[in-house]
Protein backbone atom coordinates (compact mmCIF):
# COMPACT_ATOMS: atom_id res chain seq x y z
CA UNK A 1 0.00 0.00 0.00
CA UNK A 2 2.69 2.37 1.27
CA UNK A 3 5.04 1.74 -1.78
CA UNK A 4 2.31 2.24 -4.52
CA UNK A 5 1.38 5.84 -2.44
CA UNK A 6 4.87 6.68 -2.94
CA UNK A 7 5.26 5.55 -6.67
CA UNK A 8 2.36 7.93 -7.89
CA UNK A 9 3.25 10.85 -5.42
CA UNK A 10 6.71 10.81 -6.97
CA UNK A 11 5.44 10.47 -10.63
CA UNK A 12 2.94 13.38 -9.53
CA UNK A 13 5.96 15.71 -8.07
CA UNK A 14 8.42 14.98 -11.37
CA UNK A 15 5.91 18.26 -12.57
CA UNK A 16 6.40 20.32 -9.20
CA UNK A 17 10.35 20.68 -9.47
CA UNK A 18 9.32 22.53 -12.45
CA UNK A 19 6.66 24.45 -11.36
CA UNK A 20 8.92 25.51 -8.00
CA UNK A 21 11.94 26.76 -10.21
CA UNK A 22 14.59 24.24 -8.70
CA UNK A 23 15.67 20.54 -9.50
CA UNK A 24 15.03 18.37 -6.89
CA UNK A 25 14.75 14.18 -6.03
CA UNK A 26 12.20 12.98 -3.32
CA UNK A 27 14.15 10.68 -1.06
CA UNK A 28 12.61 8.82 2.34
CA UNK A 29 14.47 8.17 5.46
CA UNK A 30 13.23 5.67 7.71
CA UNK A 31 14.07 7.06 11.38
CA UNK A 32 13.03 5.01 14.45
CA UNK A 33 9.02 4.42 14.00
CA UNK A 34 8.62 7.01 10.90
CA UNK A 35 9.25 7.69 7.69
CA UNK A 36 10.80 11.49 6.67
CA UNK A 37 10.25 12.57 3.13
CA UNK A 38 12.81 15.25 2.17
CA UNK A 39 13.55 17.02 -1.65
CA UNK A 40 17.69 17.01 -1.81
CA UNK A 41 18.99 19.67 -4.59
CA UNK A 42 22.02 19.08 -5.67
CA UNK A 43 24.54 21.94 -6.35
CA UNK A 44 24.78 23.61 -9.44
CA UNK A 45 27.12 21.96 -11.93
CA UNK A 46 29.62 25.27 -12.59
CA UNK A 47 29.76 25.31 -8.95
CA UNK A 48 32.65 24.49 -6.81
CA UNK A 49 30.70 22.21 -3.85
CA UNK A 50 30.44 24.69 -0.47
CA UNK A 51 28.46 21.97 1.45
CA UNK A 52 25.66 20.72 2.56
CA UNK A 53 22.48 22.94 3.87
CA UNK A 54 19.69 21.64 6.21
CA UNK A 55 16.02 23.34 5.78
CA UNK A 56 13.93 23.09 8.55
CA UNK A 57 10.47 24.60 8.11
CA UNK A 58 8.05 26.11 10.26
CA UNK A 59 4.07 25.31 10.71
CA UNK A 60 2.41 25.37 8.68
CA UNK A 61 4.80 25.73 5.77
CA UNK A 62 6.25 22.71 4.26
CA UNK A 63 9.94 22.15 3.07
CA UNK A 64 8.15 23.57 -0.74
CA UNK A 65 8.31 27.07 1.02
CA UNK A 66 11.96 27.22 0.65
CA UNK A 67 12.08 27.45 -2.90
CA UNK A 68 13.72 30.88 -3.63
CA UNK A 69 16.80 30.14 -0.70
CA UNK A 70 17.05 26.35 -2.30
CA UNK A 71 17.94 27.73 -5.63
CA UNK A 72 19.94 30.55 -4.05
CA UNK A 73 22.11 28.09 -2.01
CA UNK A 74 22.44 25.22 -5.30
CA UNK A 75 23.42 28.45 -7.09
CA UNK A 76 25.99 28.97 -4.15
CA UNK A 77 27.60 25.41 -4.20
CA UNK A 78 25.50 23.55 -1.38
CA UNK A 79 23.43 21.22 -1.42
CA UNK A 80 19.91 21.10 -0.06
CA UNK A 81 18.05 18.70 1.93
CA UNK A 82 14.64 19.71 3.05
CA UNK A 83 12.51 17.20 5.29
CA UNK A 84 8.91 17.69 5.24
CA UNK A 85 8.76 17.14 9.21
CA UNK A 86 5.69 15.29 11.08
CA UNK A 87 2.71 15.54 10.64
CA UNK A 88 3.14 16.99 7.20
CA UNK A 89 2.54 15.90 3.48
CA UNK A 90 4.40 12.22 2.57
CA UNK A 91 6.34 12.23 6.48
CA UNK A 92 4.67 10.15 9.20
CA UNK A 93 2.10 11.42 11.09
CA UNK A 94 1.98 9.95 14.38
CA UNK A 95 -1.12 10.97 16.75
CA UNK A 96 1.11 10.97 20.11
CA UNK A 97 2.75 13.80 20.75
CA UNK A 98 6.34 12.61 21.89
CA UNK A 99 7.54 12.10 18.30
CA UNK A 100 6.76 16.21 18.13
CA UNK A 101 9.11 16.89 20.97
CA UNK A 102 11.88 19.61 19.66
CA UNK A 103 14.67 16.76 20.89
CA UNK A 104 13.16 14.19 19.30
CA UNK A 105 12.56 16.08 15.89
CA UNK A 106 16.05 17.37 16.20
CA UNK A 107 17.75 13.91 16.95
CA UNK A 108 15.82 12.43 13.46
CA UNK A 109 17.20 15.71 11.98
CA UNK A 110 20.56 15.05 13.24
CA UNK A 111 20.31 11.39 11.40
CA UNK A 112 18.63 12.81 8.39
CA UNK A 113 21.92 14.91 8.12
CA UNK A 114 24.29 12.31 9.25
CA UNK A 115 22.94 10.05 6.06
CA UNK A 116 24.10 12.68 3.27
CA UNK A 117 27.06 14.35 5.48
CA UNK A 118 30.59 13.04 4.02
CA UNK A 119 33.16 11.56 6.50
CA UNK A 120 33.86 15.17 9.15
CA UNK A 121 31.77 17.51 7.13
CA UNK A 122 29.58 19.78 8.68
CA UNK A 123 26.53 21.45 7.77
CA UNK A 124 24.88 24.78 7.68
CA UNK A 125 21.55 24.67 9.38
CA UNK A 126 18.70 27.21 8.37
CA UNK A 127 14.73 27.26 10.49
CA UNK A 128 12.24 29.19 10.24
CA UNK A 129 9.45 29.73 13.11
CA UNK A 130 8.52 25.67 14.88
CA UNK A 131 11.54 24.81 12.53
CA UNK A 132 13.83 27.83 14.40
CA UNK A 133 13.14 26.38 17.72
CA UNK A 134 14.07 22.79 16.53
CA UNK A 135 17.60 23.49 15.10
CA UNK A 136 17.97 25.44 17.99
CA UNK A 137 17.68 22.32 20.12
CA UNK A 138 19.23 20.46 17.17
CA UNK A 139 22.51 22.84 17.58
CA UNK A 140 23.08 22.95 21.01
CA UNK A 141 22.54 18.81 20.85
CA UNK A 142 24.13 17.48 18.07
CA UNK A 143 26.77 20.78 17.83
CA UNK A 144 29.74 18.65 16.03
CA UNK A 145 27.53 18.56 12.96
CA UNK A 146 27.45 22.13 12.30
CA UNK A 147 29.62 24.75 10.95
CA UNK A 148 26.99 27.74 11.13
CA UNK A 149 23.22 28.27 11.82
CA UNK A 150 20.26 30.89 10.71
CA UNK A 151 17.33 31.04 12.56
CA UNK A 152 14.32 33.28 10.99
CA UNK A 153 11.66 34.68 13.67
CA UNK A 154 12.00 32.41 16.77
CA UNK A 155 14.89 33.25 18.87
CA UNK A 156 16.35 30.81 21.51
CA UNK A 157 16.05 31.21 25.52
CA UNK A 158 17.15 28.86 27.82
CA UNK A 159 14.14 27.12 29.80
CA UNK A 160 13.24 29.07 32.42
CA UNK A 161 13.63 27.49 36.16
CA UNK A 162 10.03 26.63 36.85
CA UNK A 163 7.68 25.37 34.25
CA UNK A 164 4.83 28.16 33.60
CA UNK A 165 1.75 27.63 30.74
CA UNK A 166 1.21 29.38 28.49
CA UNK A 167 -2.61 30.30 30.00
CA UNK A 168 -0.75 31.01 33.71
CA UNK A 169 1.39 33.60 31.52
CA UNK A 170 -1.26 35.57 29.72
CA UNK A 171 -3.36 35.42 32.70
CA UNK A 172 -0.25 37.57 34.44
CA UNK A 173 -0.12 39.94 31.35
CA UNK A 174 3.08 37.89 30.02
CA UNK A 175 3.65 36.25 26.21
CA UNK A 176 0.02 38.01 25.18
CA UNK A 177 1.37 37.91 21.55
CA UNK A 178 0.97 33.82 22.09
CA UNK A 179 -2.89 34.35 23.11
CA UNK A 180 -3.90 32.09 19.90
CA UNK A 181 -1.52 29.09 20.80
CA UNK A 182 -4.34 28.29 23.42
CA UNK A 183 -6.75 27.62 20.77
CA UNK A 184 -4.26 26.54 18.38
CA UNK A 185 -3.48 23.45 21.30
CA UNK A 186 -6.99 22.62 22.13
CA UNK A 187 -7.68 18.69 21.68
CA UNK A 188 -9.15 18.26 18.09
CA UNK A 189 -8.19 21.19 16.43
CA UNK A 190 -7.02 18.65 13.64
CA UNK A 191 -11.11 17.63 12.95
CA UNK A 192 -11.88 21.52 12.16
CA UNK A 193 -9.30 21.10 9.12
CA UNK A 194 -10.86 17.74 7.47
CA UNK A 195 -10.36 17.46 4.25
CA UNK A 196 -9.12 19.46 0.93
CA UNK A 197 -11.11 22.26 1.61
CA UNK A 198 -10.90 23.04 4.46
CA UNK A 199 -7.52 22.40 4.83
CA UNK A 200 -7.16 25.20 1.93
CA UNK A 201 -8.73 27.77 4.06
CA UNK A 202 -6.79 27.30 6.69
CA UNK A 203 -3.51 27.52 4.51
CA UNK A 204 -5.05 31.23 3.06
CA UNK A 205 -6.07 32.13 6.52
CA UNK A 206 -2.29 32.18 8.12
CA UNK A 207 -0.38 32.81 4.80
CA UNK A 208 -2.19 36.66 5.16
CA UNK A 209 -5.30 36.10 2.11
CA UNK A 210 -8.76 37.40 3.73
CA UNK A 211 -12.17 38.20 2.49
CA UNK A 212 -13.35 39.93 -0.10
CA UNK A 213 -14.02 42.65 2.43
CA UNK A 214 -10.65 42.43 4.11
CA UNK A 215 -11.44 40.70 7.56
CA UNK A 216 -8.57 38.39 8.09
CA UNK A 217 -8.79 34.48 9.06
CA UNK A 218 -6.42 34.55 12.31
CA UNK A 219 -4.76 37.03 14.74
CA UNK A 220 -2.64 36.75 17.32
CA UNK A 221 -5.28 37.24 20.35
CA UNK A 222 -7.71 34.79 19.19
CA UNK A 223 -6.58 32.39 16.82
CA UNK A 224 -8.96 31.50 13.85
CA UNK A 225 -11.79 32.95 13.61
CA UNK A 226 -14.16 30.08 12.22
CA UNK A 227 -16.68 32.42 11.11
CA UNK A 228 -14.85 33.54 7.61
CA UNK A 229 -12.38 30.93 7.34
CA UNK A 230 -14.74 29.41 4.50
CA UNK A 231 -14.15 32.72 2.86
CA UNK A 232 -10.44 33.55 2.52
CA UNK A 233 -9.07 34.25 -0.58
CA UNK A 234 -5.65 32.88 -2.12
CA UNK A 235 -3.29 34.18 0.54
CA UNK A 236 -0.75 36.79 -0.59
CA UNK A 237 2.14 34.91 0.85
CA UNK A 238 0.96 31.54 -0.56
CA UNK A 239 -0.27 31.68 -4.70
CA UNK A 240 -2.22 29.72 -6.21
CA UNK A 241 0.14 27.11 -7.28
CA UNK A 242 1.75 26.72 -3.87
CA UNK A 243 -1.47 26.42 -2.29
CA UNK A 244 -2.51 23.48 -4.81
CA UNK A 245 0.77 21.43 -4.07
CA UNK A 246 0.24 22.12 0.00
CA UNK A 247 -3.46 20.81 -0.36
CA UNK A 248 -2.19 18.18 -2.38
CA UNK A 249 0.40 16.50 -0.30
CA UNK A 250 -1.35 17.67 3.14
CA UNK A 251 -4.27 15.13 2.44
CA UNK A 252 -2.20 12.35 0.55
CA UNK A 253 -2.54 10.21 2.99
CA UNK A 254 -5.49 11.19 4.83
CA UNK A 255 -7.87 13.86 4.72
CA UNK A 256 -6.93 14.62 8.81
CA UNK A 257 -3.97 16.79 9.69
CA UNK A 258 -3.24 14.55 12.11
CA UNK A 259 -0.51 15.56 14.45
CA UNK A 260 -0.49 18.81 12.70
CA UNK A 261 -1.58 20.92 16.26
CA UNK A 262 0.60 18.67 18.45
CA UNK A 263 3.52 21.35 17.49
CA UNK A 264 1.44 23.78 20.04
CA UNK A 265 1.01 20.45 22.67
CA UNK A 266 4.50 19.82 23.54
CA UNK A 267 5.63 23.20 25.55
CA UNK A 268 6.10 20.71 28.83
CA UNK A 269 7.62 17.84 27.32
CA UNK A 270 9.99 20.37 25.15
CA UNK A 271 10.70 22.32 28.85
CA UNK A 272 11.09 18.91 31.10
CA UNK A 273 13.52 18.18 28.18
CA UNK A 274 15.21 20.53 28.72
CA UNK A 275 16.27 20.77 32.29
CA UNK A 276 17.06 17.40 32.19
CA UNK A 277 19.50 17.92 29.41
CA UNK A 278 20.65 20.90 31.13
CA UNK A 279 20.91 18.79 34.70
CA UNK A 280 23.22 16.17 32.84
CA UNK A 281 25.95 18.62 32.22
CA UNK A 282 24.57 20.13 28.39
CA UNK A 283 25.50 22.99 27.13
CA UNK A 284 23.35 26.39 25.95
CA UNK A 285 26.11 27.99 25.09
CA UNK A 286 26.27 28.42 20.47
CA UNK A 287 29.72 28.89 19.44
CA UNK A 288 29.55 28.09 15.60
CA UNK A 289 28.51 31.55 13.82
CA UNK A 290 24.49 32.04 13.64
CA UNK A 291 22.63 34.12 11.60
CA UNK A 292 19.50 35.65 13.34
CA UNK A 293 16.54 37.34 11.00
CA UNK A 294 12.88 38.65 11.84
CA UNK A 295 10.06 40.51 10.36
CA UNK A 296 9.77 43.90 11.85
CA UNK A 297 5.94 43.08 11.25
CA UNK A 298 5.62 39.63 12.56
CA UNK A 299 2.82 39.98 14.96
CA UNK A 300 2.98 35.88 15.95
CA UNK A 301 6.41 36.40 16.70
CA UNK A 302 7.56 39.86 17.32
CA UNK A 303 11.41 41.06 16.76
CA UNK A 304 11.27 42.02 20.51
CA UNK A 305 10.80 38.92 21.45
CA UNK A 306 14.55 38.69 20.68
CA UNK A 307 16.03 40.60 22.90
CA UNK A 308 18.62 39.38 25.18
CA UNK A 309 18.92 36.27 22.55
CA UNK A 310 23.73 37.68 22.40
CA UNK A 311 24.08 36.13 25.64
CA UNK A 312 24.49 32.62 24.77
CA UNK A 313 26.38 33.29 21.67
CA UNK A 314 29.66 33.97 20.43
CA UNK A 315 29.10 34.80 16.95
CA UNK A 316 25.46 36.02 16.69
CA UNK A 317 24.33 38.35 13.71
CA UNK A 318 20.65 39.97 14.04
CA UNK A 319 18.89 41.91 11.51
CA UNK A 320 15.36 42.77 11.22
CA UNK A 321 13.69 43.12 8.05
CA UNK A 322 10.74 44.95 6.44
CA UNK A 323 8.36 41.91 6.69
CA UNK A 324 5.43 40.30 8.25
CA UNK A 325 6.17 36.43 9.55
CA UNK A 326 6.99 34.59 5.91
CA UNK A 327 10.01 35.98 5.93
CA UNK A 328 11.71 33.65 3.19
CA UNK A 329 8.57 33.97 0.40
CA UNK A 330 7.28 37.92 1.58
CA UNK A 331 10.90 39.58 1.82
CA UNK A 332 12.82 36.61 -0.05
CA UNK A 333 15.44 38.87 -2.18
CA UNK A 334 15.97 40.99 1.04
CA UNK A 335 16.58 37.65 2.84
CA UNK A 336 18.43 35.79 0.03
CA UNK A 337 20.94 39.16 -0.26
CA UNK A 338 21.80 38.51 3.86
CA UNK A 339 21.92 35.41 3.21
CA UNK A 340 24.52 35.48 0.57
CA UNK A 341 26.62 37.95 2.23
CA UNK A 342 26.61 36.34 5.75
CA UNK A 343 27.48 33.18 3.67
CA UNK A 344 30.28 34.82 2.18
CA UNK A 345 31.79 36.22 5.90
CA UNK A 346 32.04 32.73 6.62
CA UNK A 347 34.81 31.73 4.95
CA UNK A 348 36.31 34.68 6.84
CA UNK A 349 35.68 32.45 9.92
CA UNK A 350 38.49 29.74 11.66
CA UNK A 351 36.65 26.99 11.62
C1 LIG B 1 7.87 2.66 18.10
O1 LIG B 1 6.58 2.12 18.27
C2 LIG B 1 6.50 1.16 19.28
C3 LIG B 1 5.12 0.53 19.24
O2 LIG B 1 4.12 1.52 19.15
C4 LIG B 1 6.79 1.83 20.62
O3 LIG B 1 6.72 0.91 21.66
C5 LIG B 1 8.19 2.42 20.56
O4 LIG B 1 8.44 3.15 21.73
C6 LIG B 1 8.33 3.32 19.38
N1 LIG B 1 9.72 3.72 19.22
C7 LIG B 1 10.08 4.99 19.17
C8 LIG B 1 11.53 5.23 18.97
O5 LIG B 1 9.28 5.90 19.26
C1 LIG C 1 -9.11 38.94 16.48
O1 LIG C 1 -10.12 38.17 15.87
C2 LIG C 1 -11.32 38.12 16.61
C3 LIG C 1 -12.25 37.18 15.88
O2 LIG C 1 -11.71 35.89 15.89
C4 LIG C 1 -11.90 39.48 16.78
O3 LIG C 1 -13.07 39.43 17.56
C5 LIG C 1 -10.88 40.37 17.45
O4 LIG C 1 -11.38 41.67 17.49
C6 LIG C 1 -9.58 40.34 16.70
N1 LIG C 1 -8.58 41.05 17.50
C7 LIG C 1 -7.75 41.92 16.97
C8 LIG C 1 -6.77 42.53 17.90
O5 LIG C 1 -7.77 42.21 15.80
Amino acid sequence: MRFSLFTSLAMFTLGLAASLGFDYTDEYAHIGNNTYHYLRAEPASTKKYAGTALLVHGWPDMAYGWHNQISLLTSLGYRVIAPNMLGYGQSSRPAALEPYTHENLANDLSQILQTVLKDGEKGIVVGHDWGAAIVWSLVVRHSQLFKAVINLSVPFFTPAPEYVDLADAIEAGQRTFQRYMLQFRQPGMENRFQGAEKYRHMLRAIYEGTTVDGQSGINNTNGFNFDVLDHMQVAPFLPQNMEDIYVREMTSQSDLPVGLFNYYRTAKLDWEDDIAWQNNGGSWQIDIPSLFVCGKKDQFVPCQSAQGMERNFKDLQKFEIDSGHWIQIEAHDKLNEIIRYWIGSLKCHKQ
